[in-house]
């Protein structure tokens, strides 16, 4: 492991886009926090990734033990100096369809647990003069897709959040990238497709890979950027929101 190894723990690190990005952070000799619910999943990569790795079963549905990994993580592996703030769930139905327990699910998941992880840690990062906050947001929190309304709002929310924490940090050591993807190859957009059946539309879909996603993340962390859209072809969207929010960002007092 080279002196430049950093400490990266990553949630919903058990599949997907989180398990490509511990695969990557930790083949460029850093060391991994593996995050999630399901264990067996996480130690196995944990063995394939070898020494280095450490995993912490945490649900990030219950508010305690959403943070609650944190301090025996740092035990493990020291300081984190790169937070990836991905686990999240997406049910697919009509907006009035979500019952209460789901709803509750949903926004702990995918906007309460990053904010209240980046609360914990983010204050840390800034007394040692260092850090990056990454989080998994997604296109759907720039235009909405009908079937996600939960989803949309979650992310839209998540996105506000950590994009004004990244305002306020601006003149700080400490960095947080907002990544926005769009169709990624994984269970998540497997199981959307399922459930919306076939549709030519979505079939269309500039759709990308995990491994693509991580590589150009780990770069947009080592360049400091703001933001990650991905599909690049989704780019566009910056014109959405993004652009006023760059506006926001360059001419509001902080
Ligand atoms: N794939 C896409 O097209 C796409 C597009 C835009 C944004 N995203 C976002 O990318 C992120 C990763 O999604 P993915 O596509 O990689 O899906 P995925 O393969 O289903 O992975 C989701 C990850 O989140 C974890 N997770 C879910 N609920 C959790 C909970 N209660 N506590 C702790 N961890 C939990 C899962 O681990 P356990 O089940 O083991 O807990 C899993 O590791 C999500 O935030 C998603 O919204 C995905």
């Amino acid at each position: 492991m080279g002196s430049g190894a950093m400490h990266v723990a990553i949630t919903g690190a058990s599949s997907g886009i989180g398990e490509a990005i511990a695969r990557a952070y930790a083949a460029a000799g850093h060391r991994v926090t593996l995050v999630a619910r399901r264990r067996e999943l996480l130690e196995a990569l944990a063995a394939e990734i070898g020494p280095g790795a450490h995993v912490e079963v945490a649900d990030m549905a219950n508010p305690a033990a959403s943070v609650d990994w944190i301090g025996d993580a740092e035990a493990a592996l020291g300081p984190i100096d790169v937070l990836v703030l991905n686990a999240g769930v997406q049910p697919i139905g009509p907006a009035l369809d979500l019952d209460d327990a789901g709803e509750e699910a949903l926004f702990a998941v995918n906007l309460r647990a990053p904010i209240r992880i980046a609360r914990r840690i983010v204050p840390d990062m800034l007394a040692r003069g260092g850090g990056t906050v990454v989080v998994v947001a997604s296109i759907a929190g720039l235009v909405n897709t009908p079937q996600m309304a939960h989803y949309n709002a979650s992310k839209a929310g998540v996105a506000a959040w950590f994009e004004t924490l990244g305002d306020e940090l601006r003149d700080t050591p400490v960095k947080v990238c907002t990544v926005y993807p769009g169709p990624v190859e994984t269970a998540m957009e497997r199981a959307a497709h399922a459930k919306i059946g076939p549709n030519a539309a979505a079939d269309a879909l500039p759709t990308g890979t995990p491994e693509e996603l991580a590589e150009l993340l780990m770069k947009a962390v080592a360049k400091g950027r703001a933001r990650l859209i991905y599909p690049r072809v989704y780019g566009v969207l910056r014109f959405a929101r993004v652009t006023s929010q760059w506006f926001t960002s360059r001419f509001a007092p902080r």
